[in-house]
């Protein structure tokens, strides 16, 4: 009787072994014949027509000038070097240096792996939890190099079917980011809410046909900046929301200039307009500004963030930033804290920048006037190569004077800096003045 028993079960657990082999067998049979399908005269005539396209499109390379930017020798005291990003001039203050060189003797240099294998240090947690906090956010991620953060974390949502709104003046990084994605990009006017307006009207019109049609419905997105590093213009984030919210798009914020700077603690743009933030999926922010020292950032909600720690590339396959740089940021971050009249200064000297520059004659100003972002171009039109030209003479005259500026698509570009004097002020606008003179 025992005996049978014990019989039975054994056959018993036999048969879903049998049924797994049987299952296994048909897999493995069906991947077989699959490989089988192709026929060799296919794959052949598949190899024989295969072209391969650069990976850049040459007629689309838009940048034209090659011109070589000289480099600015500060230990010179007539050197005004105003390509530098150092909002509040933390690149040169002693605590800060001070502090970071404390934590290079306590960790070392580097930290030598990506975060999520052995690259992750206490105070990588403290940096991110710093961040979250002060942006009152619910978590923040941490990237070791801030044109990597933009890049990535555009990659880690944005998919090939979805749509994705653009501003036609978004920076260089974001742009990689979406061509990574491959993702169906639709640019609109520089901040132009109702160009937007109308492009995402016809998508929406496209979503109700696919619903119609039961076709998998797709995901809308939109990445705007802050502060615009190509034109210095903040732009009109309350009104881009209420679109966002009546079209359901998802938005992105990139805050590379405009965190630390804008609203009165610098918490950026959503605080500038007095905007909920809860009511943005994300922003990314670097710490390569404002902050003076190397990385950047993301935060939203937890849901939105903890999904970067493992699909964005950025994050996972850089070695962490070096811990020292957390300090420094960290520092930075106390100080800009303790010091919120750091804030008002800069926005009361990027004011005073736009007046000088406002009375040049033969330039415009593109920026906003509390940016300290400022982008000029020549008000006179030229042929494209001849407005090249023209700004590459000026920016040669200007830097031999000892004023450095920055080459950008349009024009020239100039930081301002929170301890800028008069006389310098003065001295910019003199310059650019007279270099108009030899064009
Ligand atoms: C930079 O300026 C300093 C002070 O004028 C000068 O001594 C030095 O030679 C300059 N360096 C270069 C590389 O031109
Ligand atoms: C903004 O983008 C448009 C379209 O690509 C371009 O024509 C314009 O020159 C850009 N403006 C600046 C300041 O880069």
């Amino acid at each position: 009787m025992v005996n049978l028993y014990s019989d039975s079960v054994k056959y018993l657990s036999l048969i879903p072994l049998t049924i797994v082999f049987i299952i296994l067998l048909i897999v493995l049979t069906k991947k077989r014949n699959r490989k089988q399908g192709i026929p060799q005269e296919v794959i052949e005539e598949r190899i024989r027509n295969f072209q391969p396209k650069p990976l850049i499109d040459p007629d689309n390379i838009v940048n034209d000038n090659t011109l070589e930017r000289l480099q600015p020798n500060e230990s010179d005291p007539d050197c005004l070097n105003l390509v530098k990003v150092n909002y509040y001039c933390f690149l040169d203050n002693l605590d800060i240096r001070r502090s970071a060189e404390t934590c290079i003797k306590k960790y070392g240099v580097g930290s030598c792996g990506p975060r999520g294998f052995y690259g992750t240090i206490d105070i990588h947690l403290l940096l991110e939890d710093r961040l979250a906090k002060f942006m009152q956010m619910e978590e923040a991620v941490l990237y070791s190099y801030g044109f990597s953060t933009i890049a990535s974390a555009i990659g880690a949502y944005c998919k090939k079917s979805d749509y994705i709104f653009v501003d036609e003046n978004i920076s260089f990084c974001a742009k990689q980011g979406l061509l990574a994605t491959k993702g169906r990009e639709i640019y609109f006017k520089h901040n132009d809410v109702n160009d937007l307006e109308a492009k995402m009207h016809s998508i929406s019109q496209l979503e109700d046909k696919d619903k119609n049609q039961k076709k998998k419905i797709f995901r809308k997105f939109i990445i705007i900046e802050g502060i615009y590093g190509a034109t210095g213009q903040i732009c009109p984030l309350p009104e881009i929301l209420t679109l966002c919210k009546k079209y359901k798009v998802r938005i992105f914020i990139d805050e590379t200039y405009s965190f630390g700077v804008l609203g009165t603690t610098g918490k950026g743009v959503t605080e500038h307009f007095g905007v909920d933030r809860s009511e943005v999926d994300m922003i990314m922010g670097s710490l390569e500004g404002a902050l003076g020292s190397i990385g950047g950032f993301c935060v939203g909600a937890s849901v939105i963030i903890e999904h970067q720690r493992l699909s964005g590339l950025g994050y996972c396959f850089s070695a962490s930033l070096p811990p020292f740089l957390c300090q420094a940021s960290l520092c930075a971050l106390d100080k800009l804290e303790q010091c919120p009249e750091y804030i008002s200064t800069l926005k009361d000297v990027s004011v005073s920048v736009n007046n000088a520059l406002s009375n040049l004659k033969g330039y415009t100003i593109l920026n906003s006037d509390i940016s300290p972002v400022k982008v000029l171009t020549l008000s006179k039109s030229f042929s494209r190569e001849e407005r090249i030209s023209n700004v590459n003479k000026i920016y040669t005259y200007c830097a031999q004077k000892g004023l450095y500026l920055d080459l950008v698509d349009m024009g020239l570009r100039l930081h301002c800096h929170m301890q800028m004097p008069d006389p310098a002020i003065d001295r910019i606008k003199d310059t650019l003045s007279d270099a108009l003179k030899i064009i």
